[in-house]
């Protein structure tokens, strides 16, 4: 897979999935990877740990800071070519226990988030004539989960977002590609607050018998953002060792 000279930007591109995104797309050749994310210290951390990763203030929720960082990239770039939309948070409880807030919260973030990020920049790949936006969503958002109506709204959502995009940007003769990966229960801090027993149920369903890792799910990302994938729009890939099946 190669990334080779390709400008690139992925939210909640601090910590977690999105950072080894970023590392892995350095690893891969990219010629700059803008990690965005609202906490600035692990942005200072990447941005000193790893080599052509630029940590970004951008905070999803907000137009108006996107349309900034997307102004200011046209500046100094003058391109974006792939988008991961990755920032996400989880807020679980059971349906009749869940606050407008974590419906709120978990809406504007997931869901919101990546349609404000993506009406700034998937016009741009468009006026350019090519790129790849990759939508990180879950298997949650296909089949659903316990505890996640938030969660598994926004997951089923940029889903249908990405097959709409794939849609839309790829007219005019544009080759710009919109995909989605569908991580199943993958080893980072979100996974902290799962009880145990759920934990162990999952594991038990998986045909691999075991939690996936960040890397897993990077290198599909990087396959989707990358050329060799130049013929794959408008589809869901799921990294999850079998647990749907
Ligand atoms: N599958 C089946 N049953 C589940 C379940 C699951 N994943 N999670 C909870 N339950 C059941 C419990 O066994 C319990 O059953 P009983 O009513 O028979 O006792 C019932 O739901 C209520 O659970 P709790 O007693 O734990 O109730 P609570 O109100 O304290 O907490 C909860 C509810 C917040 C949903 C909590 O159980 C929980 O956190 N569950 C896990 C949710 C989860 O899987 N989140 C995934 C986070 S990782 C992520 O989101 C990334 C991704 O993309 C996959």
């Amino acid at each position: 897979m190669n990334l080779r000279g390709k400008i690139c930007v992925i939210t909640g591109g601090g910590k977690g999935i999105g950072r080894t995104i970023a590392e892995t797309f350095v690893s891969n050749g990219a010629e700059k990877v803008y990690a965005c994310d609202v906490d600035d210290e692990s942005l200072q951390k990447v941005e000193q740990e790893v080599e052509n990763v630029i940590g970004v203030h951008v905070d999803v929720t907000s137009p108006e800071e996107i349309r900034r960082f997307v102004e200011k990239v046209k500046e100094s770039d003058g391109r974006i070519d792939v988008l991961v939309n990755n920032a996400g948070i989880t807020k679980d409880s059971l349906v009749q226990k869940m606050e407008d807030e974590a419906w709120d919260a978990v809406i504007s973030i997931n869901l919101k988030g990546v349609f404000n990020m993506t009406r700034e920049i998937g016009p741009l790949m468009m006026e350019t004539g090519k790129g790849a936006v990759v939508n990180i969503s879950s298997v949650v958002g296909l089949d659903g989960n316990v505890g996640q109506t938030n969660y598994s709204a926004t997951k089923a959502g940029v889903v249908g977002m990405a097959k709409s995009w794939a849609k839309e940007f790829a007219r005019k003769g544009a080759a710009v590609r919109v995909n989605a990966v569908a991580p199943g229960f993958i080893n980072t801090p979100m996974i902290a607050h799962v009880p145990e027993k759920v934990i162990e149920g999952l594991t038990a369903r998986t045909s691999l018998k075991r939690l996936g890792e960040p890397e897993e799910v990077a290198n599909a990302v990087t396959f989707l953002a990358s050329d060799a994938a130049s013929f794959v729009t408008g589809q869901v890939l799921r990294i999850d060792g079998g647990l749907s099946l």
